[in-house]
């Protein structure tokens, strides 16, 4: 069994994890310990680890999953990395609002890794919230404007920002243009906890309001969800291995670029299982709020 050496990262999410032997498997007590850690905390940090792909990819979906994994169906994709310097990227230029990967997507994502494979001084850093403990402290006259409402996710929902979007914030066209209708208050399917689901970068507006009181309610959400205290930033370290839960919180970045600081980091996408059926009754077509029908 791993020694651990365990400390909280900040009050509102993270814990960094010293003494992992970075081997598949990873023995059942300390598998479980780490399991409780990243629902409790959201985001594990395991500094200096320097995880072979395998290994990350292992450590990534256990965490996440509340039974083994079966290590014959790993699917490890050494190559899947963001990087202002590589030439293979996914994501290689701008800023990212805050978000999590793939709310808008029927087959979601429930946890991701990033290595920090060659990150030299001066690197971008990755920002992290607690979007569970955002609905778990929104205030009562907040929280009863949105209980109960749901929210039309995107892939790119930067048209729709006239106070959150920057110059430099990543435009995604994708050629398909899916929507997802989901509660606001959306309960996480592994631990049951309501988590705040909205985010600048990927939800398009609330559903049944208008464009103005759609942005003014969100703005107000966001106000809440990305006060500076509960903003944790992680600067990168060569080696680190991070951990989070991709649905309990939400990340962004400053502006990639590629006159900045080489920065390459190898990323893990843990696949959810399907959304409830009841969630993704309604796919809505792509069209912007202020468009005349
Ligand atoms: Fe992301």
């Amino acid at each position: 069994m791993s020694e651990l050496h365990i400390r909280e990262l900040s009050p509102q999410l993270g814990a960094e994890v010293s003494g992992l032997d970075p081997v598949v498997p990873v023995d059942p007590a300390t598998l479980a310990r780490l399991r409780a850690l990243i629902d409790d905390r959201g985001l594990l940090v395991f500094p200096g680890l320097r995880p072979e792909a395998r290994f990350q990819t292992y450590l990534a979906e256990s965490l996440v999953s509340k039974t083994d994994i079966d290590l014959d169906k790993l699917l490890v994709d050494e190559m899947h990395q963001v990087s202002n310097f590589d030439k293979i990227s996914a994501i290689p230029i701008g800023a990212l609002m805050f978000h999590s990967d793939t709310m808008w997507e029927i087959e979601g994502c429930t946890g991701i890794a990033l290595y920090g494979k060659h990150i030299e001084p001066g690197a971008i850093p990755t920002m992290f919230i607690n979007a569970a403990r955002a609905w778990d402290t929104l205030p009562a006259a907040l929280r009863a404007r949105v209980e109960g409402r749901f929210a039309i996710q995107c892939q790119d929902a930067t048209d729709q920002r006239r106070s959150y979007v920057q110059n430099d914030v990543l435009v995604v066209d994708f050629e398909v243009k899916e929507q997802l209708r989901l509660p606001i208050g959306y309960t996480h399917p592994r631990t049951g906890r309501k988590v705040l689901y909205v985010s600048p970068q990927l939800t398009h507006h609330i559903d049944g309001l208008d464009y103005d009181e759609s942005e003014t309610l969100l703005e107000e959400l966001w106000a809440h969800m990305y006060a500076p205290e509960n903003v944790y930033t992680h600067e990168w370290r060569e080696g680190d291995l991070i951990v989070w839960d991709n649905i309990a919180l939400q990340h962004a970045r400053p502006d990639l670029n590629s006159k900045g600081a080489p920065r390459t980091l190898r990323k893990t996408l843990v696949p959810s299982p399907m959304r409830d059926p009841a969630l993704m009754s309604i796919k809505v077509k792509y069209s912007r709020v202020g468009d005349a029908v």
